[in-house]
């Protein structure tokens, strides 16, 4: 693979440095609680929304096997996945576990509980749902249905030309809505999204161990191709990683 001069800069070495914690150094700001950005992103003109159906655990699985097995697929059949195994990944990545009066947790951790990932799965072959574009309505368990249409080839060279994401049943567009961190850890933020994403990718890979699925993450993209197709603008909400499913060959 080719990069160009421009890629070669050493921006991420500057990054690494300039955003250290050190001590008696702590960057100095109030925390706006006027200007909290919103948790959650709201869809109010989608063409319809779905509920996905309350996830049904399988007490038999057994959880070191999962851990033990975990591995990236890179091989699916044409078969299709089913309602319930899209929302045990979606409840399990990203879904609310837990109500304190004013604040609702979820499966992962995220820091200082700012949750600034927001999922797009992009249905391919799924029984019961249109091939098409979504977006996971955390709050409500439920999807908005955003375009319809068959965008495999579209994300495929979104992420540099791979095909697993074109054979794959479902894709999974995470996105990092920058401001919701940026709002506390100013441009330290960016360390804590990414590895943020990292726990919603290790879920991702669990969830679909224990469901017998294939899945692969997928870090290589072309970030703005991405982004056109959400229709994001790329600065304050920006493509990240991506995970990939459907029933293992
Ligand atoms: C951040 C990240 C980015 C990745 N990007 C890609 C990718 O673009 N394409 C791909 O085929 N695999 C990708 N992978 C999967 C890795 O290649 C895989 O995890 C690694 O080879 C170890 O194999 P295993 O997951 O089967 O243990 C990525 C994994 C991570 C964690």
């Amino acid at each position: 693979m080719l990069f160009m001069a421009d890629n070669l800069e050493n921006y991420g070495d500057n990054f690494q440095q300039k955003s250290k914690y050190v001590r008696d150094k702590l960057p100095r700001h109030i925390l706006n609680w006027a200007k909290k950005p919103k948790t959650y992103k709201v869809y109010s003109d989608t063409i319809k929304k779905i509920k996905l159906p309350e996830p049904k655990f399988n007490p038999s699985i057994e959880f070191w096997n999962v851990i033990k097995n975990r591995h990236s697929s890179r091989k699916f059949t044409p078969e299709p996945l089913s309602f319930m195994e899209l929302s045990l990944l979606l409840y399990g990545m990203s879904g609310i576990n837990r109500i304190f009066p004013q604040f609702a947790f979820r499966t992962v951790p995220s820091a200082g509980g700012l949750y600034p990932t927001e999922t797009y799965p992009v249905i391919n072959n799924v029984t019961g749902l249109e091939k098409g574009l979504y977006h996971y309505d955390i709050q409500n368990h439920s999807l908005n249905v955003l375009k319809e249409g068959d965008f495999r080839r579209k994300v495929a060279e979104g992420c540099l030309d791979q095909n697993i994401a074109f054979t794959s049943a479902i894709n999974f567009l995470w996105t990092a809505m920058i401001g919701r961190s940026q709002w506390k850890y100013l441009q330290r933020c960016y360390r804590y999204i990414y590895l943020d994403a990292g726990h919603i990718g290790q879920n991702f890979y669990l969830i679909a161990e224990a469901l017998g699925l294939g899945a692969c993450t997928i870090g290589a993209i072309y970030d703005d191709e991405l982004n056109q197709f959400l229709e994001i603008d790329g600065k304050t909400e920006t493509v990240i990683y991506i995970g990939v499913t459907g029933k293992k060959k």
